[in-house]
């Protein structure tokens, strides 16, 4: 079915492809005759496994950044995923980069994207994330700061938003990777990211309902940054990380593409995240991962998982290889 639909998709402007599928999935969402059909066509099954003490019905997740707003997530979930990562939500609407912001690359089944948060603010999807949840979903909240917010006053913006999700998402994940902010990216450095996890732990331990609090790095790290960012999770006592966000390198990409600003995803990144995983889990052995980036194919998934990943996540894959990729690599597990 994908084979016939992903040529019409194609045509249109990525971003307005995206939209669209977005919007029919929120369709989906609340209408169960649509979401079992769509289960029944694409669903992924079930291979259980428990972390956080949380229950995923598989191991395979929808990454951050696919439904920002969580505008879908509930059609999403018709798909069978394990878990769905919402956001990056910051905490006040803004508009993102200017478009065009997205770009296909499918000689290299990779997007290139600069989106820059755009989102309607913590309020809005809050409100979105309230009322009935799909059975045996597993929802996660990726949070960022607002581009105006300087990175001296992150921890405020990371703050009101752990505050306003810990009650509301199974776990939450801090966006300090995302290339498409300006600055972002040098919170990874030690002492800032141990400063601002230990006020964020802080933060999630005074609220009712303590969920996990997952970091989410960028595969950029050198060896020795990726060091420091890793003893800053450690002793701050974060949950667990999410290998990888975007990649800012054009290594092997054709020229069109080596001045284009933004994060690449998709097959081109696959081993550079892969690598990444297995750097962690040798220095962390007991940190829990979940292993992102260039995930195109059930065996794709299977690296990451030998390479030390506990949990996986897909993006860029559904775009190439459809909505059936999460049963595909279930199927295979
Ligand atoms: C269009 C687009 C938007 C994204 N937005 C976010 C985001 O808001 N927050 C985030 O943490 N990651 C974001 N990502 C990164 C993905 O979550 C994922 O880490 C990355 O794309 C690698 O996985 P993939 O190769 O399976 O796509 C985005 C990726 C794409 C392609």
């Amino acid at each position: 079915m994908y084979p016939l639909l992903r040529p019409l998709l194609f045509r249109l402007e990525p971003e307005r492809a995206h939209s669209l599928t977005l919007q029919l999935l929120r369709l989906a969402g609340n209408l169960p005759p649509a979401c079992a059909l769509i289960r029944r066509l694409w669903g992924a099954g079930e291979k259980p496994l428990h972390l956080w003490g949380l229950t995923f019905r598989n191991p395979v997740g929808l990454a951050a950044g696919y439904d920002k707003d969580a505008l879908a997530w509930r059609g999403l979930a018709c798909l069978g995923f394990g878990h769905i990562e919402v956001g990056t939500v910051t905490p006040r609407p803004q508009p993102g980069n200017p478009r065009p912001r997205l770009f296909r690359l499918p000689a290299q089944q990779a997007l290139l994207n600069r989106m820059g948060f755009p989102g309607q603010g913590a309020e809005v999807v809050a409100r979105r994330l309230q009322g009935r949840r799909p059975p045996g979903l597993v929802l996660g909240v990726n949070i960022g700061r607002n581009k105006a917010t300087p990175n001296a006053q992150a921890a405020d913006d990371y703050r009101l938003l752990v505050r306003r999700f810990a009650p509301l998402a199974d776990y939450l994940a801090v966006n300090v990777s995302s290339p498409n902010t300006e600055g972002l990216r040098r919170l990874q450095a030690r002492r800032d990211l141990e400063a601002l996890l230990r006020a964020l732990l802080a933060e999630r331990d005074a609220a009712p309902h303590r969920p996990p609090l997952l970091v989410k790095l960028s595969p950029d790290l050198t060896p020795a940054a990726l060091d420091d960012a890793l003893a800053a999770l450690l002793a701050a006592g974060a949950d667990g990380v999410i290998a990888t966000n975007t990649t800012t390198s054009r290594a092997g990409l054709p020229a069109r593409w080596q001045q284009e600003a933004g994060g690449v995803s998709g097959a081109p990144l696959r081993d550079r995240s892969t690598a990444f995983i297995r750097a962690i889990h040798h220095r962390a052995p007991h940190l829990p991962i979940v292993g992102v980036g260039g995930i195109m194919t059930p065996a794709d998934a299977r690296a990451k998982l030998e390479a030390g990943a506990t949990l996986v996540q897909v993006f860029t894959g559904l775009v190439y290889a459809g909505p059936s990729l999460p049963r595909r690599i279930v199927a295979a597990l």
